[in-house]
Order: structure tokens, then C-alpha cells, then sequence
């Protein structure tokens, strides 16, 4: 497999990653940091406290369902449509997660803004189950390997660090 910006000149430069399994990364990752916000949620004793635990997680969310979005959902649009069906859904339950981050960032107690990350995991997690067993394999049948790669690979270019690696 070769990394963006690690092509020598002659070289074929690309990804073998599929899409659909960088886009499962990502959620293993998310899943962990739920895992970790929700142990954490108890103990939390400001509303600034919570607010800042959650941040970064929000900041990193908002950029996978917008690459998910950009890279998956637009591609699937043909087979499925915008109106209804899967691709409605999955595209509602991003912008009810955002709100749902949204009120937590302007909550303006410490017992709301907990309700509002309970349910924040609650969502998320329902929603990363149905993309995880019924969208992203949906996307397997219905999209073919070499455009699953291809997306993988542009995925992969976006992921790039802006820093770069200058691996050997
Ligand atoms: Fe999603």
C-alpha cells in the first residue's frame, strides 16, 4: 500500500483502502471516546467542565460526517435518492447529533447540558449501528470495489495530516 505523498516517481500511488472500512476506523475510534465521555459524565462538577470534555469530540465528529457525507452518502445518491430511504435518514440523524452538540455547547446548566450528552451518546451510537450494519454494507452491493477504492483514496488524501509525512 502506498500513502499519499509517499510516491516515488514511476510509481503507481494510491490506497487499497475501501471507503466503508476507513469510515469503520473512524467509528471504532468514536466508539472509544464515547466509551470514555460517558464513564466521565458522572464526576464532571461545572458546566464548563463538561462543556471542554466534549469539545474536541464534537470538532473531530462534525469532520467525519461531513467526509461520510461528502465522500459515501453523495456517491450512494444515485441508487438511493435524497427525498427518502436510507440516505434521508442517515443525513437527518447527522444534524439531529449537531444539535444535539449544539445544545450542550450553549446549555446553560450543568444537568442540562448532561441530558443533553446522554442523549448526544444515546444518538450517536444508534446511529453509528445502523451505518456500521445496514448502510455501509448497502454500500458494498450497491457500489463497486474500484469505486469504493477510489473514494478510500481520496479519503486518505483528506485525512492527510497538513503537517505531511515524510515517511522513507
Ligand atoms: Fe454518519
Amino acid at each position: 500500500m502506498n500513502f499519499p505523498g509517499t510516491c516515488t516517481p514511476g510509481q503507481v500511488c494510491g490506497t487499497d483502502m475501501l471507503i466503508t472500512d476507513a469510515l469503520l476506523g473512524e467509528h471504532a475510534v468514536f466508539h472509544l471516546m464515547l466509551g470514555s465521555i460517558e464513564q466521565s459524565l458522572p464526576a464532571l462538577d461545572s458546566l464548563s467542565n463538561l462543556q471542554n470534555r466534549i469539545a474536541a469530540f464534537a470538532f473531530a465528529l462534525e469532520s467525519h460526517a461531513g467526509l461520510e457525507d461528502e465522500l459515501l452518502f453523495n456517491a450512494l445518491e444515485p441508487h438511493f435518492g435524497t427525498q427518502s430511504g436510507p440516505l434521508a435518514v442517515m443525513r437527518m440523524e447527522h444534524d439531529q447529533i449537531t444539535d444535539l452538540l449544539g445544545n450542550i455547547h450553549s446549555a446553560s446548566d450543568l444537568d442540562s447540558a448532561r441530558a443533553f450528552a446522554k442523549q448526544m451518546i444515546q444518538v450517536t451510537r444508534g446511529h453509528f449501528q445502523k451505518e456500521e450494519q445496514i448502510l455501509f454494507r448497502m454500500a458494498r452491493q450497491f457500489l463497486s470495489e474500484e469505486e469504493l477504492s477510489a473514494l478510500g483514496a481520496e479519503w486518505a488524501k483528506q485525512r492527510t495530516p497538513l503537517v505531511g509525512l515524510d515517511m522513507p
